[in-house]
C-alpha cells in the first residue's frame, strides 16, 4: 500500500463519528477509511477528562500502528479533552478535530438565540469557554448539555418512547422560548435529530461539525500531498471495541442512515 492509499482514521467514543464518517465519504469517496468505535467505555461525556485523554491516545497509538496517514477526531468530547497532547505526540501526521458548529450558525442568525447541545464535558471545557467568549456579543449562546442522549444513539433506541419523554423534558424551557438554532455539538446527536425537532415542536435550523472536519481533512491532505484523486471508491472498514454482531450492524445501519435534511428541520447552506 502506498501513503497515498493508507486509510485516513476516524475515531470516537462510539457510534456518533459514524456521522463525520458519512460527511468524509461524501466529500473523498476515493479514499479508505479506518472507523475505531470505543463503544466499550462510552460515554466519555461523563469521565473525567484525564481518562477520555488516556482512552484517545490509546486509539491514536493504535491508529499510528496501522500507518494511517491522517486522524480524525470525530468526537468533540475526545477533541476538547486530548487534541494538543495528541498533535504534539504525532506532529507527523494531520490530526482533525470536531467543535461545536458555533460560526455557522451564528452566521445565519446573528443577534439570535442559539442553543448548543453536546457532552457535559464538551461544556465544561477550557475550548468550549473559548468559543463562547468568541461569539458572545454576535448571538445569545444558550448550552444545553445532554448527557443521556448518546446512551440512546447507542442502544439504537431512537425510536423509543423513552427517548421522545427525555427530550421532551430537556426542550420543554425551549418550547415557549423558541431557539434560531441548535448545534448539535456532539456527533451521535445528528442520527436524533428529527427526535429533538420532533420534541420542540417548530421547524428550526441544525448545525453539525460534520461538514467541516471532512472539509479540513481534505486541505490537511492535500496540504501533505497524500490525497487520493483517484476516480474509483475506497474501503470504509469498521471496527470496535465492543465487535459483537449487533454493535457492527448498527455501524452499518447509521452509516446508511437516511439523509439528516428532514421535513421537520432545515439546514441552510453555509
Ligand atoms: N460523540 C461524542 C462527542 O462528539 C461523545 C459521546 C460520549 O459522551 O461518549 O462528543
Amino acid at each position: 500500500m502506498t501513503e497515498i492509499e493508507n486509510p485516513i482514521a476516524v475515531f470516537d467514543s462510539g457510534m456518533g463519528g459514524i456521522s463525520v464518517l458519512r460527511a468524509l465519504v461524501a466529500h473523498m469517496p476515493q479514499e479508505n477509511y479506518l472507523f475505531f468505535g470505543d463503544s466499550l467505555h462510552a460515554p466519555y461525556g461523563v469521565r473525567p477528562p484525564e481518562q477520555v485523554r488516556d482512552l484517545t491516545m490509546q486509539a491514536a497509538e493504535r491508529f499510528v500502528e496501522r500507518e494511517v496517514k491522517a486522524i480524525v477526531i470525530a468526537c468533540n468530547t475526545a477533541t476538547s479533552a486530548a487534541i494538543t497532547e495528541l498533535r504534539e505526540r504525532f506532529p507527523q501526521i494531520p490530526i482533525i478535530g470536531l467543535e461545536p458548529a458555533l460560526k455557522p450558525a451564528v452566521l445565519a442568525h446573528p443577534g439570535g438565540r442559539i442553543l448548543v447541545m453536546a457532552t457535559p464535558l464538551t461544556l465544561h471545557e477550557h475550548k468550549f469557554a473559548a468559543l463562547l467568549e468568541h461569539y458572545r456579543t454576535a448571538a445569545e449562546i444558550v448550552p444545553l448539555p445532554a448527557p443521556d442522549l448518546v446512551g440512546f444513539v447507542e442502544r439504537d433506541e431512537l425510536d423509543s418512547p423513552a427517548l421522545a419523554e427525555y427530550l421532551s423534558e430537556l426542550t420543554a424551557p425551549y418550547r415557549d422560548n423558541p431557539v434560531d438554532g441548535i448545534v448539535l455539538g456532539c456527533t451521535h446527536f445528528p442520527f436524533a435529530q428529527r427526535q429533538i425537532a420532533r420534541a420542540l415542536g417548530y421547524p428550526v435550523s441544525f448545525y453539525d461539525g460534520g461538514d467541516g472536519a471532512a472539509r479540513e481533512t481534505q486541505r490537511l491532505l492535500t496540504l501533505a500531498g497524500t490525497r487520493n484523486t483517484g476516480t474509483g471508491y475506497g474501503q470504509v472498514v469498521f471496527t470496535n471495541s465492543e465487535e459483537t454482531p449487533e454493535r457492527m450492524a448498527l455501524c452499518r445501519k447509521l452509516f446508511c442512515f437516511p439523509t439528516l435534511i428532514g421535513t421537520e428541520t432545515t439546514i441552510p447552506a453555509v
